[in-house]
């Protein structure tokens, strides 16, 4: 007799369950998945100790009908699918009929629900796998799954969970940003310590995350409004499928200044799914490059609607990854429309709430940890950092200047982490949302920071501490830091005249002789084709020593020796796979950085003038390379307020 046997169904569901069930919040996410694909439009979530205890989801959905309630929980039993060609044309959220299996055989588990196809319902009763009862019930329409005690009968896996606080947070987060993916419905997070989210329907995404987040923290996004653009497809007349399909994007950005040191504040849904994506990270990343610092990430809000056949969501058992048919093609779209809407709307920073980074990254830090906070001071440490994970290989594409990764807690092998931990924290569901039917204040919503746009129009005033050029506009008063509105005026002057080869260069009377070390002088090797490029004209003068023979116009020469010494220094640094254009970008920045007139300066009028205009004339003036805020606004409307004349 052989010795494979084939496991009994028990057995592979609760194999299954531990990729599906990783915790509490992946409980949540399966079964409020499954309520959207019933069509409901209100979602009530109640948990006790942080899921481990109670997870309960109600909705108002199409409810099952008396024999499927039964057979909903046989292994890959599900309504969505009927045939292996569906699979390329997902609509619905699942697919894979594993969730409820699953779940039933690490948990009590009881489903009550009633279809309005039938004169009464079904109540359902398994634990751990075993059907425990199974009845004709009478019940209001909808659904209502109870799974209590979950992991019960797995002690290897409630080993790993993290405080109830942590498994609360990433509730919190997943219904939260549920929630916004879907402004015109009713989502209901409640604790026994109070409701965590409470939000009734609105007409826009924009008034859900006011409903979500509140004033001060719309104030701080902006709105990407609709970005669309198609894909032409390669003409095949036989295969039946479009000629051409259409990407469109939505959503909210960080303006630059708002900065978090990991990307556990992007959210990302692709067809009404909640992802984790590379490609799209990177996409993100990619937009705003150049206006934050490398190793820091906006916060962002995005979702990406595609036709079906454009996107594979069957890559991952809990559905959280997707691979999609043309992603250079969907790379490119979504870093264009992100960029091309962060360069557009120019935003200032008004210095009056959020100027400072600082403040910036407190700012989410709402009322929702305070509470989380409190409840925990009783009992345990909240912040026990969770264990660095590896990412796992980086695709091609990856971000050349990823930080080492930081700690984060998984949620359902994504890495979702509600920030309880340490460091600048993610958005955060607020308490008590306010009933927001027809209190939705539209003012707090177009108060919305000034536009850099206004620039050109400023008459400067006067320097503060000879450094920061003070200047009155027409929408308030404005601050602007001399040294890095010069240096983002000559940064993109350079990358400009790096792209048409033309850069303006001035010619020693007498090369400049450099002594290099024995590392400089490996990575001048590398970089003397680049540097000419650049402007540096050089050739290498004896032993480990290089003359210089021209430099770009910019560059005084007092100051030749120090740029190139930091230009090798910063390659010499970086990781070696640093591209050209990170490499130009790097050159760029370093020639803007020095060259730029220093803070203590004094300017006469005319120089301040120029320099407003130079700044209003560039792309990007709302921060410096290095992610800086440039100039701040104070909005009339502020000074109004302050003086208590509105
Ligand atoms: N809240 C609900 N309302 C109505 N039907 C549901 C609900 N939850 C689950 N179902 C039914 O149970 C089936 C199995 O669910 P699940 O195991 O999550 O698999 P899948 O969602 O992949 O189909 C679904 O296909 C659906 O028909
Ligand atoms: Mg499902």
């Amino acid at each position: 007799m052989g010795r494979i046997r084939v496991l009994p169904d028990q057995v592979a569901n609760k194999i299954a369950a531990g990729e599906v069930v990783e915790r509490p919040a992946s409980v949540v996410k399966e079964l409020l998945e499954n309520s959207l694909d019933a069509g409901a439009t209100r979602f009530r979530v109640e948990v006790e100790a942080g899921g481990r205890r109670l997870i309960r989801i109600s909705d108002d959905g199409s409810g099952m009908l008396r024999d499927d309630a039964l057979l909903a929980f046989e292994r890959h039993a599900t309504s969505k699918l009927r045939d292996v060609k569906d699979l390329v044309s997902i609509a619905t959220l699942g697919f894979r009929g594993e969730a409820l299996p699953s779940i039933a055989s690490v948990s009590r588990l009881l489903l009550e629900t009633h279809s309005p196809e039938e004169a009464t319902g079904a109540r359902v009763e398994i634990a751990g796998g075993k059907m425990l009862r199974c009845e004709e019930a009478a019940l209001p329409p909808g659904t209502v799954i109870t799974v209590r005690d979950l992991f019960f009968n797995v002690p290897a896996r409630r080993k790993f969970l993290r405080s109830e606080q942590t498994e609360l947070a990433h509730i919190a987060s997943l219904v939260t940003h549920y929630s916004l993916a879907h402004p015109e419905k009713t989502f209901e997070l409640l604790s026994p310590a109070g409701d965590l989210l409470r939000v009734t329907p609105v007409d826009t995404l924009r008034e859900r995350v006011y409903q979500v987040f509140g004033a001060r923290v719309l104030d701080e996004l902006i709105d990407l409004g609709v970005s669309q653009k198609e894909l032409l497809l390669p003409h095949d007349p036989e295969s039946g499928d479009p000629p051409s399909s259409v990407f469109r994007l939505r959503g909210f950005l960080s303006r630059p200044q708002v900065q978090k040191s990991n990307r556990n504040s992007i959210f990302i849904f692709v067809n009404g799914r909640l992802i984790r994506d590379r490609l799209l990270l990177h996409s993100i990343s990619a937009a705003y490059h150049n206006l934050i610092p490398p190793a820091s990430f906006p916060f962002a809000l995005l979702f990406l609607d595609c036709d079906a056949g454009e996107v594979d969501v069957n890559v991952h058992p809990s559905k959280v990854e997707v691979r999609f048919r043309h992603q250079n093609f969907v790379h490119d779209f979504v870093r264009d429309a992100i960029r091309e809407r962060l360069i557009e709307s120019r935003p200032a920073p008004a210095f009056t709430a959020s100027a400072s980074p600082q403040s910036a990254a407190a700012l989410p830090y709402s009322e929702f940890s305070q509470m989380i906070e409190n409840q925990a001071a009783a009992g345990e440490r909240l912040s026990t950092p969770p264990a660095p994970q590896d990412p796992g290989p980086l695709p091609e594409f990856a971000l050349r200047h990823a930080p080492a990764p930081a700690p984060r807690l998984d949620f359902g092998g994504s890495q979702i982490r509600i920030g309880l931990d340490s460091g600048p924290q993610p958005l955060h569901a607020r308490l008590r949302v306010p009933e927001t039917h027809g209190d939705f204040p539209p003012e707090a919503i177009s108060s919305a920071a000034g536009s850099l746009t206004a620039l050109g129009d400023l008459r400067p005033l006067g320097q503060i501490h000879e450094s920061f050029i003070i200047a009155a506009g027409r929408d308030g008063l404005w601050i602007i830091d001399q040294h890095v509105a010069h240096e983002r005026i000559l940064f993109e002057k350079v990358l400009k005249q790096q792209a048409a080869g033309r850069l303006e260069v001035q010619h020693l009377l007498m090369p400049v002789i450099l002594q290099l070390t024995a590392e400089q002088q490996i990575v001048y090797a590398r970089l003397a084709d680049e540097l000419g490029h650049s402007g540096f004209e050089t050739e290498p003068f004896g032993n480990r020593t290089i003359a210089v023979k021209a430099a770009p116009a910019a560059v005084a020469q007092a100051d030749l020796e120090k740029i190139l010494f930091e230009i090798l220094e910063t390659a010499e640094g970086e990781q070696r796979g640093l591209s050209l254009d990170d490499l130009r970008r790097n050159i760029a920045a370093t020639i803007a950085c020095r060259a730029a007139i220093k803070i203590n300066m004094r300017l006469d009028q005319q120089k301040m003038e120029w320099l407003l205009q130079a700044l209003a004339a560039t792309d990007c003036p709302m921060s410096c390379p290095h992610g800086r805020p440039i100039a701040l606004q104070y909005p009339t409307r502020e000074i109004l307020k302050a003086f208590h004349r509105i």
